[in-house]
């Protein structure tokens, strides 16, 4: 059976969508078969930063609403084992019945390994629907205090959801400042409140690669892309130490 994993944070733009398709092309590329669905109905960009935005990919209400099935959803030109199913454009999370989009997963969760949801920000109804039928969270946020401090409140809402699994990956670290702040992976961990899943470095590529429509991981082997490998290395259960 496979495993849902949904990527939220509190804050906005933390990251989630980078670190989501980093994980998921990293797990495709060990071979696993991942599905990937963008949650942010309105704003999504899921397809950007798993480069590819060019292609025609049905949304998740397609196949909710039985217009299609899953078999049919987008397939990664460049990872075969990786599937894609974008957000609906013209539609509102709160009028989505969570019963259909469980449905949905639970078919999904016979055919592949890993099912990433990209949360919208914040912690209403889209973040709430990828949420709730998840096995694993993992929580995103930046190294900075407002980040921090929006991580460990929407941690809060996820403990009431009786959650199981929720991690934090602190993303955008900014390495020069660690080391001149003397900064260790455990004041990390004091400060959110939550066990550490990973870090990702604040790398010029992630944006790079989004803006040339590539995935960051096809030509990248250091800074985020590596980051992103160890962190799905961790998912696949193999111990790979968190280092700063
Ligand atoms: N590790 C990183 N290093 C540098 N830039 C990053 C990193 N992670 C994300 N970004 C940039 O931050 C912005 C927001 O990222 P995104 O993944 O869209 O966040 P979210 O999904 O949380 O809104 C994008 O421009 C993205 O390229
Ligand atoms: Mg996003």
């Amino acid at each position: 059976m496979g495993e849902v994993i949904a990527v939220v944070s509190g804050k906005g733009g933390t990251g989630k969508t980078s670190v989501c398709a980093g994980l998921a092309t990293a797990l495709a590329e060990f071979g696993e078969s991942v599905l990937c669905i963008d949650c942010d109905i309105g704003l999504r960009n899921l397809d950007i930063s798993l480069g590819i935005s060019q292609m025609d990919a049905l949304s998740f209400m397609d196949i909710c609403r039985g217009e299609y099935t899953l078999e049919q959803a987008a397939v990664h030109p460049e990872y075969p084992g990786l599937r894609f199913l974008t957000a609906p454009m013209n539609c509102q999370p709160e009028h989505i019945d969570p019963s259909v989009f469980g449905n949905l997963l639970r078919q999904a969760r016979k055919t592949c390994s890993y099912i990433f949801l990209d949360a919208p920000a914040g912690i209403d109804a889209g973040f709430q629907l990828a949420a709730r039928y998840a096995d694993r969270i993992l929580l995103v946020s930046g190294a900075d205090p407002a980040s921090v401090r929006d991580a460990a409140r929407a941690a809060e809402l996820l403990e009431l959801m009786e959650k199981p699994e929720l991690r934090l990956i602190v993303n955008r670290i900014n390495l020069r400042m660690v080391s001149a702040m003397k900064l260790t992976v455990d004041d990390i961990m004091d400060r959110a409140g939550l066990p550490l899943m990973g870090i990702v470095p604040e790398d010029p590529q992630v944006t790079l690669r989004a803006a040339m429509e590539k995935p960051l991981l096809k030509k990248n082997k250091k800074g985020a892309a590596a980051a992103c490998r160890r962190i799905a290395m961790r998912i696949l259960g193999l111990r790979v130490p968190v280092e700063l």
